[in-house]
């Protein structure tokens, strides 16, 4: 595994919750509330590696721009989440908020993959990408026990 795979798993996990979510009607209240949880504990540790670890990276290494859109995209998620968090799942708004939370991730990781990735591999060797993928996991639990 190196760095791009898990942030290609994880991307999959908020992408089929965000869907799951979509799938709810108004009166799947408990469903929405769990989905929206399972969506924070995937989101948020995940977010918080990339900061710690590529982005830093791109900084320095690599275009800094891409790095600073890519944080500004995660702090309007983390926004938008939160907002969507503190509307009642029974809402009218529930599902348009919860839409456009899902089409700001989705273009988050459009460019993650794409140009993102592509970037990070011209710095990044095959050895450096694996060791970065086992610190990006340690990341994430630190996150999960640190919020607990
Ligand atoms: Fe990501
Ligand atoms: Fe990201």
């Amino acid at each position: 595994m190196d760095i791009f795979s898990i942030i290609k798993s994880d991307h999959k996990k908020v992408q089929d919750t965000l869907e799951s979510m979509l799938d709810t009607s108004s009166g799947d209240e408990q469903s929405r509330r769990q989905f929206t949880d399972q969506l924070r504990d995937l989101l948020l540790p995940h977010m918080s590696a990339e900061e710690a670890l590529l982005y830093p990276l791109l900084m320095e290494e690599g275009d800094p721009e891409l790095a600073m859109e890519a944080i500004e995209e995660h702090r309007t998620a983390k926004h938008v989440l939160s907002e969507l968090e503190s509307l009642s799942p029974g809402d009218a708004f529930w599902h348009a908020r919860c839409q456009v939370l899902s089409e700001l991730i989705e273009h988050h990781i459009d460019e993650e993959e794409s140009d993102i990735f592509e970037n990070a591999s011209e710095f990044l060797d095959k050895q450096r990408a694996q060791r970065l993928a086992r610190e990006f996991e340690q990341r994430k639990q630190t996150f999960l026990k640190e919020a607990a």
